[in-house]
């Protein structure tokens, strides 16, 4: 059996693993896995609980080190030494925590920890511009960059956390289960987001459960099974019985099938 998935991307990737391992002690979190991210693409990576998502995540985002496999980022190999070297390398994470401060402002939450500084005086007024310079790049409904992140919605909250990954011009946004914990109409706010994110031409990865919410926004879908690359679809030819299928292992045959299916169409 082979649920291999190797192709190569369509456009030149931004970022490109091949071959990636990791093991926990005694648990094999993830063999010999691929993914391929060209910029202005949204990948959707799902799968079930223990599938290897967020281990994968970490890898990139530089938490984890790998224990083999190659990081390539437009076409360079690098190795990602922690999280701060992960930015400098132009990959950001939205983890699912969001990592926000409830009782700090907007512009303070944007800017925790690289405040913009003249002559080590904090620029406030510079901060603040380029909040409203980043929120508007996401077209964000946000009401005031100064009130306290405490009162604002799950869905703003989500936009400040998303803004706050642009800072520092990234090539790569990851973002993990940005609407697990959203209400309807806040998430199609923050697919939005997703949106304006390809449109500005980065790669964007999208942990997800929610098959609407990927079939809704993503350009492709990778499928982890058991830390193993189990599929990849793109979003058009992926039925959700499919994505179901590759996502649960029912039917383990699903790339055979779809490569006998691309075969029949060349053949004709
Ligand atoms: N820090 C860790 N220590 C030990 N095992 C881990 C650790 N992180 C993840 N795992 C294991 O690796 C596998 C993949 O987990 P994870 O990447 O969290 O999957 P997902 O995010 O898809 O639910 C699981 O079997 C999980 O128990
Ligand atoms: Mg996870």
């Amino acid at each position: 059996m082979t649920t291999q998935t190797t192709e190569a991307p369509v456009r030149e990737a931004v970022l490109s693993l091949t071959g990636v391992n990791k093991r926990f002690g005694a648990v094999q979190a993830l063999t010999d896995v691929s993914l391929h991210v060209a910029p202005g693409e949204v990948v959707a990576l799902v799968g079930d609980n223990g599938a290897g998502k967020s281990t994968l995540v970490k890898i990139i985002s530089g938490v984890y080190e790998s224990d083999g496999g190659e990081i390539r980022i437009e076409g360079k190999p690098v190795s990602v030494h922690g999280p701060a070297h992960a930015q400098e390398l132009g990959i950001a994470t939205v983890f699912q925590d969001l990592a926000l401060c409830d009782n700090l402002d907007v512009v303070a939450n944007l800017f925790l920890g690289q405040e913009v500084s003249r002559t080590s005086v904090i620029d406030e007024v510079e901060m603040e511009k380029e909040s409203w310079r980043l929120l508007r790049t996401l077209s964000a409904k946000i009401p005031s960059v100064r009130i306290p992140i405490a009162s604002l919605s799950g869905g703003q909250r989500q936009t400040v956390a998303i803004a706050r990954s642009l800072i520092g011009n990234p090539k790569v946004v990851m973002l993990d289960e940005p609407t697990a914990a959203l209400g309807v109409a806040q998430t199609a706010e923050v697919l939005n987001l997703v949106e304006r994110l390809r449109e500005t031409g980065l790669g964007v990865i999208l942990i997800s459960h929610n098959m609407a919410d990927v079939q809704a926004v993503a350009d492709r879908i990778v499928v982890l099974r058991l830390g193993r690359n189990a599929a990849d679809f793109t979003v058009e030819e992926a039925t959700t019985e499919q994505l179901v299928a590759a996502i649960t292992g029912a039917s383990d045959n699903v790339v055979a099938s779809r490569a006998a299916r691309h075969k029949g169409a060349t053949d004709e």
